[in-house]
């Protein structure tokens, strides 16, 4: 058999996960969504260490929306970044919401074994894994 190597999530220092909360919350500010009124925000630790954002991107054609999570991962992939070891959402709602299916498929593309943290306006949180999200996922690996 095959072995295969994950990279071990560092440890996500709870100053470093404040942070990521805080830039999920303004990269809200950015959103552009005139169609359903919701600003989403979302930040993410690559590899490197650096923290990427972005927003929910919507378009008049409405299947060609974009979701915050995976305008930054995409912004992070399009840098040469290659690991995600965490994703914090923020959602406009008095509870957290998780990452759409679609966006769990992205997430495990470059973070099989990331974090996933949803941060709203109340006081509720969800603090999970992608492979809880998203079990027995498609991935690179079945491709091989
Ligand atoms: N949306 C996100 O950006 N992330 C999520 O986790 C949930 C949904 C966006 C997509 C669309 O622009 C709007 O929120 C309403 O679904």
């Amino acid at each position: 058999m095959k072995k295969t190597h994950r990279a071990a999530t560092p440890a996500l220092s709870p100053a470093l996960l404040r942070r990521l909360e805080k830039n999920a919350r303004a990269a809200a500010d950015a959103s552009y969504s005139p169609y359903s009124e919701f600003p989403v925000g979302a930040a993410i630790v690559c590899g490197s260490g650096k923290v990427f954002t972005g927003c929910n991107v919507e378009n008049a054609s409405y299947g060609l929306c974009n979701c915050a999570e995976r305008t930054a991962i995409f912004s992070a992939a399009a840098t040469g970044e290659r690991i995600v070891h965490a994703v914090v959402v923020y959602t406009p709602t008095p509870t957290p919401s998780s990452p759409c299916g679609a966006c769990r498929q992205v997430i495990n593309e470059f973070g099989p074994d990331a974090i996933v943290i949803s941060v709203c306006d109340g006081p509720g949180r969800i603090e999970t894994t992608l492979s809880a999200l998203l079990p027995d996922a498609f991935g690179p690996r079945n491709l091989l």
